[in-house]
């Protein structure tokens, strides 16, 4: 509370995000750069999207987990790349508290909802490889949603949690934020209240939720890869790692930046480096998913095919 004293305690309306430099060039040129990351973003994840709502072949629980983790990315850019292109375009950086505030809520849930998708899907695999068996009893429709719900709820509640706490903070003074979109430690930086309850409860909240899905996954993989060594046939050992591989690279590099952002000391490091890093699992990450799946798996892949194929025809039928 001392930290309070002496300063202007009004409440301020708007922030300012300082996003990336001056130069009305780079402003340009950055536009032209996040909306074409954009567009590749929305128009993949809503291929995927639509290919696993409309092909029979793709309507078992993995695809649908699928089609929920792509509709989830979709979301996930749409609530930072739309109002980053506008400030870019527009040259208008302020953006208002609640603003602010709502689009660290969405964002925070849909972070932890990836994180518990990805998890769903490490589950399924388990299942089908290492108990093949039970795979119809234990995986269907009605556990597959109920696996989305939850993840959906259980996201919603944890950053509700932190919310109540956020919402009890006076901000003052500074207003700018230097950074791209409203992430958690700049704009909690700039509160004038004492944060270090939020900071133990956000602290607590996020590592229960990354630690837990990634020791899951972490023993699903292993599960898994254990039961494809033993399999004898180097045909079938091959056919087993197809079924799981893209998802094991999409695992791979979620993690892995999830772990070079809790590696990297954050608090010395220049503020442009941490945008870089931002800018890779905010935007980059949500765009190669769809790629991966639609270049590596057979499945997505023959689908994509035939959808291409059927436009084809039609388009040439009505020309003529
Ligand atoms: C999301 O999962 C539910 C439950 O399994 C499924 O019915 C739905 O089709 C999925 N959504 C998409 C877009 O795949």
């Amino acid at each position: 509370m001392e930290k309070a004293e002496g300063r202007n305690r009004t409440p301020i309306a708007e922030f300012i995000l300082l996003g990336f430099g001056n130069g009305p060039e780079l402003q340009a040129l950055l536009f032209l750069l996040f909306l074409a990351i954009y567009l590749v973003t929305v128009i993949g994840n809503l291929l995927i999207v639509a290919l696993v709502v409309a092909d029979r072949h793709l309507h078992i629980p993995m695809y649908y987990l699928l089609g929920n983790l792509s509709s989830l990315e979709t979301c996930y850019t749409s609530a930072i790349l739309p109002r980053l292109l506008a400030s870019l375009l527009s040259g208008d950086r302020t953006i208002s508290f609640k603003g602010c505030i709502m689009q660290l809520y969405f964002f925070g849930v849909m972070s932890a909802t990836e994180c518990l998708l990805l998890t769903s899907m490490s589950y399924d695999r388990y299942l089908a490889i290492c108990q093949p068996l039970r795979y119809a009893a234990l995986m269907n429709g009605r556990v597959c949603g109920q696996l989305v719900a939850g993840s959906w709820l259980s996201s919603c509640l944890g950053c509700a949690i932190v919310h109540i706490f956020l919402f009890q903070l006076t901000f003052c003074d500074s207003k700018e934020i230097d950074h791209f979109f409203c992430d958690f430690s700049p704009v909690i930086n700039l509160s004038c209240d004492d944060t270090r309850i939020l900071q133990l409860v956000t602290f607590v909240i996020s590592a229960i939720g990354t630690l837990v899905p990634c020791l899951l996954t972490l023993a699903s993989y292993v599960c898994i890869i254990t039961t494809i060594l033993r399999i004898p046939s180097s045909s079938g050992r091959k056919k087993a790692f197809s079924t799981c591989s893209s998802h094991l690279i999409v695992v791979t590099i979620f993690y892995g930046t999830l772990t070079t952002i809790y590696v990297v000391p954050t608090t010395n490091s220049p503020n442009l480096l941490n945008k870089l890093f931002s800018v890779f699992y905010t935007v980059l990450v949500p765009m190669i998913n769809p790629v991966i799946y639609s270049l590596r798996n057979k499945e997505v892949n023959e689908s994509l095919r035939k959808a291409f194929l059927k436009l084809a025809a039609f388009t040439h039928r009505h020309r003529i």
